[in-house]
């Protein structure tokens, strides 16, 4: 399945695979030949006097001159994810969110107009519903699956596709390159956030996306233990924009220790999501089948309306698997309850199983009443499918099923 290239093209003579590319691309030669980069815990960077200064700070002379402007870690971690991305540099940031906001920012002025897919991660929409609207810059969120809508739905001052593929949390799936092809005959970017597909799964640059971003907190990192961001592109003047005058100015910078993290976590991130998918198309089997699931939300399913789609511009279905129980939100609220080895926490893709319900958590900027326009409701639970054997992960929700629904 998927049309994903298995060569990512650089801007070198050898060309390798992604498995090879995600623990050496943009690597160098240390100066004491270490195995692994080191980690540049440094705030600034010094100058052997005031000429060096002056140089460098009138760009006569390329150096790091202070870590909010740039730092050796987290460019390598800048430029091994772009790479990944098919993208020509990368701009790490110091969460998801500030990744979101930032490169809305840097597309936007007051008076324009978004164009998002209904249902996004809650703190997305909460960003482009409230706090953007302050800015003068307002947002529509119309069902981005059917492309007839979201040619009615471009205004004279649209200037950006925001959109989610699989979405969070309903897994809908969105035409990359229906929708830029869209985009790109009025002059519209189109913005892809990529976390839940990652680039194993999904390059939406090679379907001819503008920009695409990351949460990194989830598969990027794959450990639980940091929480980024990241933007990359395929136009170098604007990641430079990017980086210099929203990241930078905005301040949400990339601490170098969590590059590193991230840049370890990285060399695993093919292994660690076949493993994912592979989990959660078990999972998902699994629920299909059983009295107390009334409906489950994965694209591998035949029945998912996105199904063939996914399978033209993925290479995997994701690790994360949705589902709507039987009953009223009082039984996810059991459900939750009664797992034992699955965790009830937000975020995903760490080794660890996590479940949510996210009308209740992470979705609760969304309007409670309307929910349903949104691809979701009050009885659908998420989980992120770790990397525990499938058994015990389907024996801990069956246990947990039976005695809700005995
Ligand atoms: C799809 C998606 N995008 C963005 C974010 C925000 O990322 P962060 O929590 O790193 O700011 C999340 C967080 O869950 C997410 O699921």
């Amino acid at each position: 399945m998927g049309k994903i290239s298995e060569v990512i093209p650089l801007h070198e003579e050898r060309k390798y695979r992604f498995d090879t590319l995600s623990i050496h691309a943009a690597e160098q030669e240390d100066q004491n030949q270490a195995l692994n980069s080191p980690i540049y815990m440094t705030s600034t960077f010094t100058f052997r006097d005031l000429q060096q200064a002056e140089d460098t700070f009138s760009f006569k002379r390329r150096a790091y001159v202070y870590t909010r402007g740039g730092n050796p870690t987290v460019n390598l971690f800048e430029q091994r994810l772009s790479t990944l991305e098919g993208g020509v540099d990368g701009v790490a940031f110091s969460s998801g969110m500030a990744a979101i906001s930032s490169v809305v920012m840097s597309l936007t002025k007051s008076g324009d107009h978004v164009l998002a897919h209904r249902n996004l991660y809650g703190s997305t929409f909460g960003f482009l519903n409230n706090l953007l609207e302050n800015y003068g810059v307002r947002t529509d969120f119309i069902d981005m699956t059917d492309l007839n809508r979201v040619e009615e739905s471009i205004l004279p001052d649209t200037r950006i596709l925001y959109l989610e593929t699989p979405t969070n949390p309903s897994l809908e799936i969105i035409d990359i390159a229906g929708i830029s092809r869209m985009a790109h005959e009025r002059g519209i970017k189109v913005v892809v956030d990529n976390t839940f597909a990652t680039p194993v799964l999904q390059r939406p640059l090679e379907l001819g996306a503008d920009v695409v971003l990351h949460s990194v907190t989830k598969y990027i990192s794959g450990h639980g233990d940091v929480v980024g961001g990241v933007a990359t592109s395929r136009d170098f003047d604007y990641v430079q924009r990017l980086k210099f005058s929203y990241m930078c100015e905005l301040g949400g910078v990339m601490s170098p220790f969590n590059a590193w993290l991230l840049i370890r976590g990285m060399k695993t991130l093919g292994l660690r999501m076949e493993r994912h998918c592979s989990n959660a198309s078990k999972i998902a089997r699994f629920l299909k089948n059983h009295r107390g699931v009334e409906k489950v939300l994965y694209p591998e399913l035949e029945e998912h309306p996105g199904h063939e789609l996914a399978k033209q511009q993925m290479k995997g279905f994701g690790g994360i698997v949705s589902f709507e129980l039987k009953g009223d939100r009082s039984m996810a609220e059991e459900f939750v309850k009664h797992l034992s080895l699955i965790k009830l926490a937000v975020s995903l893709g760490d080794a660890e199983s996590l479940v949510e319900v996210p009308a209740m958590m992470t979705h609760r900027d969304y309007p409670e009443e309307k929910l349903h326009r949104f691809g979701f409701s009050g009885r659908t639970v998420r989980i992120s499918a770790g990397l525990e054997h499938p058994e015990d992960l389907i024996q801990d929700i069956g246990e947990s099923l039976d005695s809700v629904y005995e």
